[in-house]
């Protein structure tokens, strides 16, 4: 039977990636994101995707959203937003917009998605980020909303696995694609950065979508409130880094 997932995030960057991957392992997806024009082009493109128009920031435009797709066996909450630059001059704008996208955007669609879920089953991935474990400098609230979504993600993993739904996030490191990709456009940083990793490249959407259809299939049953981090091996290269005579 084809299965149902939503993806939020979906209409371009890492997430339209995983929808195209969704659609090609037969899932019929739903995508949720505030792009509309965005939307409207991949649903054009991509036969199997509903677009879901919806800040997942707004509880009734959540709401109508899950509404509209009804039943589902997999939520990705991939919307993520950053406002690079140092803490003290973040505006009350930009901590509340990356608040509301990040975390509570992925509160009230796991909360949707729950509700659908519980006693028939359903697989929940969260996007976190290598900056929930180790907070790189000048990304404003990103690392806090992400490190605070890998800790949401253990509660929802203990008050949920026992309706039958597996939650588990993702942290991805440095990944050349969608709100990185202009940063890497830049051939010296590029260098320097993929220098600076253990596998010594960078990673690509491929990367972290095979973590996501690892942890939605079966073969991941077990595998149950845990941050899959998927760097390169960056963020254990800490040590490596410090000079050394
Ligand atoms: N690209 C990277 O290097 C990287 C690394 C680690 C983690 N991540 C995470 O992966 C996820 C996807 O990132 P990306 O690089 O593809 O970003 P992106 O900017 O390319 O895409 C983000 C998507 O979210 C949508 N969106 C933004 N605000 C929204 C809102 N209020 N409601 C609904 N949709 C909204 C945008 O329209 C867009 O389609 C994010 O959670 C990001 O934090 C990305």
């Amino acid at each position: 039977m084809t299965k149902k997932a939503i993806v939020t995030g979906g209409a371009q960057g890492i997430g339209a990636e995983l929808v195209a991957a969704l659609i090609e392992a037969d899932y019929e997806v739903g995508i949720i994101d505030i792009d509309s024009d965005a939307l409207a082009e991949i649903a054009k493109r991509c036969k199997g995707v509903t677009p879901l128009p919806a800040d997942v920031g707004n509880r009734a435009e959540v709401e109508a959203a899950f509404r509209e797709f009804g039943s589902l066996d997999l939520l990705v909450n991939n919307a993520g937003i950053v406002r690079f630059g140092p803490l003290i001059d973040q505006t009350q704008d930009d901590i509340q917009a990356v608040i509301s996208v990040n975390l509570m955007g992925s509160m009230l669609c796991a909360q949707q998605a729950a509700k659908r879920m519980q006693d028939i089953g359903g697989v929940i991935i969260n996007m976190s980020s290598v900056n929930a474990v180790h907070p790189a400098p000048n990304v404003g609230l990103y690392a806090a909303t992400k490190a605070a979504i890998a800790n949401l993600t253990q509660l929802q993993a203990l008050e949920w696995g026992p309706l039958g739904i597996r939650v588990n996030a993702i942290a991805p490191g440095f990944i050349d694609a969608g709100m990185s990709a202009p940063i890497f456009a830049d051939e010296k940083v590029r260098a320097k950065r993929s220098g600076g990793v253990p596998l010594h490249r960078l990673g690509t959407a491929a990367d972290v979508i095979s973590a996501v259809l690892y942890l939605a299939s079966d073969a991941a049953a077990y595998i149950h409130g845990h941050e899959l981090v998927i760097d390169g091996g960056v963020i254990n290269s800490v040590l490596a880094h410090l000079p050394r005579d």
